[in-house]
């Protein structure tokens, strides 16, 4: 850190992404790709990533969408359906394409309609994955329409995560976009292996957002944002440092004719608001000297990866930086996720070039 109003980072990842395909991909990625050095992305695809050869073609069309030579590495993964042979577990070890595998319990989210229908049924391929050291990154949410949706993290934890870890203490598992304290106390008790993702939105709203105003439609997303103590215990484990969480966007972009209807996609769009509500966070909270471990150290370590080599800079300006309502894609648009808060912290260097 230089200053109070300028800080320096490694270049920072971001360990949860969503890029969607086509001309959704190549509208939203210039965000990621400019900023980022690595991303986690998503296999949440129609239909979705479900084999190493998915996964390389996948890969494949999101670097065509970058200049050739361009830094930005998307690190990709497979979606687990109860048909994954663990076979298709082996092959991606060995060539070495894939970081991790992604585990939806079966109807928990968007596009999760192929996802696993019982842990059970694919503990074959969790046990290759655990003497592989393949990470397992898990939607943790049950899917249970019995069970309330503002409890489906923490039920997810005692039925399904729990067992998994102690049948499996080796697995490597990141529990995704942690939403809750009892997610947040529960990462926090857990010796090794267990990381968590944490999100801008999980960090600066909670549920009184979804209503405040009237329904709103863009404060909608899974896990659904919960109580205020829930974001105030997510807050302060992110910028206490912790190794075990790490910045994961989870931005999830839909056209608002996706989100704007009854039944409305899951999901916020939140890549270019994310740095500058992050450091925001950690400014309101005196963290600062935590900012780098959360969004450029963490993660990195968790993944067993190097951090990446270059810096950022940020610096705070006097007025507001002027916010995006919404970008264009296709003939429609999707809305950028935005606190409340104006923006004061802008990257004036290390920004690179996408077109
Ligand atoms: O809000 C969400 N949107 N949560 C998810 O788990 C999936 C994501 C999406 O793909 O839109
Ligand atoms: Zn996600």
């Amino acid at each position: 850190m230089k200053s109070k109003n300028e800080v320096v980072v490694k270049r920072p990842d971001d360990w949860h992404l969503h890029l969607r395909d086509g001309e959704m991909l190549q509208a939203v990625l210039p965000f990621s790709a400019e900023l980022y050095g690595r991303a986690i992305i998503m296999p949440n695809l129609r239909p979705p990533v479900r084999t190493v050869k998915d996964a390389a073609a996948y890969r494949r069309r999101i670097l065509n969408c970058l200049p050739a030579g361009h830094g930005f590495q998307p690190l990709m993964t497979l979606y687990l359906t109860d048909e994954t042979p663990p076979a298709e577990i082996r092959l991606a070890k060995s060539e070495g394409l894939l970081t991790g595998v992604k585990l939806y319990p079966v109807g928990a989210t968007t596009n999760s309609e192929h996802g696993v229908t019982s842990i059970k049924k694919v503990y074959r391929v969790l046990e290759v994955m655990q003497e592989l050291d393949m990470p397992l990154l898990i939607h943790g949410e049950v899917s249970d329409p019995a069970v309330d949706i503002f409890d489906r993290e923490s039920v997810f934890i005692d039925r399904e995560l729990q067992p998994l870890r102690q049948a499996m203490p080796e697995l490597k598992i990141v529990m995704e976009h942690v939403s809750s304290k009892i997610g947040v106390d529960y990462v926090l008790a857990a010796e090794k292996n267990l990381g968590t993702t944490v999100t801008p939105h999980h960090l600066l709203i909670n549920r009184n957002s979804i209503f405040a105003g009237g329904l709103n439609p863009h404060m909608y997303c899974l896990p659904v944002v919960k109580r205020e103590a829930d974001r105030l215990a997510i807050r302060q484990a992110a910028v206490s440092g912790d190794p075990r969480f790490f910045f994961g966007s989870d931005s999830a972009p839909h056209r608002l004719v996706d989100k704007e209807k009854a039944g409305g996609a899951a999901g916020v769009f939140n890549i270019s608001t994310a740095l500058s509500s992050i450091v925001r966070v950690f400014e309101a909270e005196e963290s600062m000297d935590k900012l780098e471990a959360f969004m450029s150290l963490n993660g990195a370590r968790f993944y067993g990866m190097p951090v990446n080599p270059d810096t950022i800079t940020l610096q705070k300006t006097e007025t507001p930086v002027p916010a995006t309502d919404n970008i264009p894609v296709g003939r429609d648009r999707v809305k950028v996720f935005q606190p409340r808060e104006p923006q004061f912290w802008q990257i004036v260097d290390g920004l690179r070039q996408t077109k």
